[in-house]
């Protein structure tokens, strides 16, 4: 039997983690992409509950290891990632991790970028901006992470129609419904494009 090469995902999140569940779940069928493993910076984040439940291998880190040292990239290099996948995650990823990783480091915001994005646009801050300014329409975008927040290359985008009756509430459920479907497959798509 011929063995199909393994190809590995590092998540990175701060919160709640239910894209990283809607990930996990998509991937369970399929032998040759693997979640190695989930990182967060939040000791009690619910995301390390869901990775519990889900028998997946997560660790928190601290600030120090992340961005004033080596820690959290020596851990990476020993994970080996394909794809590193920040889903939901808020701190800016610290040069050393940029340089090391090029192009491997993705990142979903739940907005149309170049808008609502940058320092303090997460979560209910971008919909309820976007709330403000009566957007007709809102979204998602994955691209890959630079040095700058939300500035990398956009990889693909995905649109939901808004009304006027529309709370900060529905438009992070609107947000959350294009994040469910499309994250996935485009993970899947940058890794079997490798
Ligand atoms: C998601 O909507 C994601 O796009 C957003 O945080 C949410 C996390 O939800 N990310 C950002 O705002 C990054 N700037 P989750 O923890 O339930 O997956």
């Amino acid at each position: 039997m011929v063995e199909l090469p393994t190809k590995r995902i590092v998540l990175f999140a701060s919160g709640s983690g239910s894209n990283v569940e809607n990930i996990v779940r998509y991937f369970r069928d399929r032998p040759d992409i693997t979640i190695a493993m989930v990182l967060t910076n939040k000791s009690d984040a619910k995301v390390l509950e869901r990775c519990n439940t889900l028998n997946i291998s997560a660790l928190y880190f601290n600030r120090a290891a992340f961005s004033k040292s080596d820690g959290v990239l020596d851990i990476l290099k020993g994970l080996k990632p394909d794809l590193i996948v920040l889903a939901g995650f808020l701190l800016k990823i610290p040069q050393n991790l940029i340089d090391y990783f090029p192009n491997k480091i993705i990142n979903i915001h739940p907005a149309l970028l170049p808008k609502y994005g940058g320092k303090g646009m997460y979560g209910k801050h971008v919909h309820r901006a976007v709330k403000e300014q009566g957007e007709k329409e809102t979204g998602i975008t994955i691209h890959y992470v630079n040095k700058d927040y939300d500035e990398g290359a956009i990889i693909y985008q995905a649109k939901t129609a808004l009304s006027e009756e529309d709370t900060v509430e529905t438009i992070a459920q609107k947000v959350h419904a294009l994040e469910y479907e499309h994250f996935p497959r485009v993970i899947e798509r940058l890794l079997e494009g490798d």
